[in-house]
């Protein structure tokens, strides 16, 4: 059990944004691992309003960097507009409306509907997390067109698109991006206080 607990935090510590990836294909049975992490993930009165689409045709992942928006401000491509071209395998995560956040078909609290963004995030953060203890990259992706992603995959209505990853062998060791240290985002017993 404590191996265990010294392996997630690990994972949690040592994974970072991938967006260079071998062409080493992901066998089936590896793929399947990441999604059932995915599948464990907790969720609104256990709604599981998760639905996920793994893409492997060329085509379509094109398709899907097409629709990525980049950095207006410096006129620059989406940064993982490439991975999401070349990767082997892209994850698209999607999301039931109308269940996470819902008692008896009403929002139960004043988030509304939105909590089905905290459900779809659990579940890619478990897969992106099992990817890498597996030697996967992966990079969360949400900077895209979701309604063009939702024509593009064939989404029904009532049902939206909500991020994707790129999935596949790393092909970089990025740095570490620079986390806020605990003593700036952590209060004790009321906000503000140290
Ligand atoms: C909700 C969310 C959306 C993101 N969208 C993008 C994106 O559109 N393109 C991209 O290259 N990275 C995206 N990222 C990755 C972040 O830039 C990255 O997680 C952050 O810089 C920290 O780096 P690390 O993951 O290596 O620790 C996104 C991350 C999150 C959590």
């Amino acid at each position: 059990m404590k191996g265990e607990t010294m392996e997630v935090l690990e994972a949690i510590k040592t994974r970072r944004s991938i967006r260079k990836y071998k062409t080493t294909p992901v066998d089936d049975k590896t793929i399947e691992v990441v999604l059932e992490a995915a599948r464990w993930a907790p969720s609104w009165k256990n709604s599981q309003c998760r639905r996920l689409i793994v893409v492997r045709d060329n085509k379509v992942k094109n398709q899907l960097a097409d629709v990525l928006i980049g950095d207006p401000t410096k006129g620059l491509p989406n940064r993982a507009d490439n991975a999401i071209r070349t990767a082997p395998v892209v994850i698209v995560a999607c999301a039931e409306l109308g269940k996470s956040g819902y008692n008896l078909g009403k929002p139960a609290t004043d988030k509304g509907d939105y909590w089905y963004m905290f459900d779809v995030a659990l579940a890619m953060q478990n897969l992106t997390l099992a990817a890498h203890s597996l030697g996967l990259g992966t990079v969360h992706v949400g900077n895209f067109d979701a309604k063009q992603v939702a024509g593009i995959l064939e989404v029904p209505a009532g049902f939206c698109v909500v991020s994707m990853t790129p999935l596949g062998y790393p092909d970089e060791e990025p740095e570490v991006r620079p986390r806020k240290e605990l003593s700036e985002i952590v209060f004790y017993d009321k906000y503000g206080s140290r």
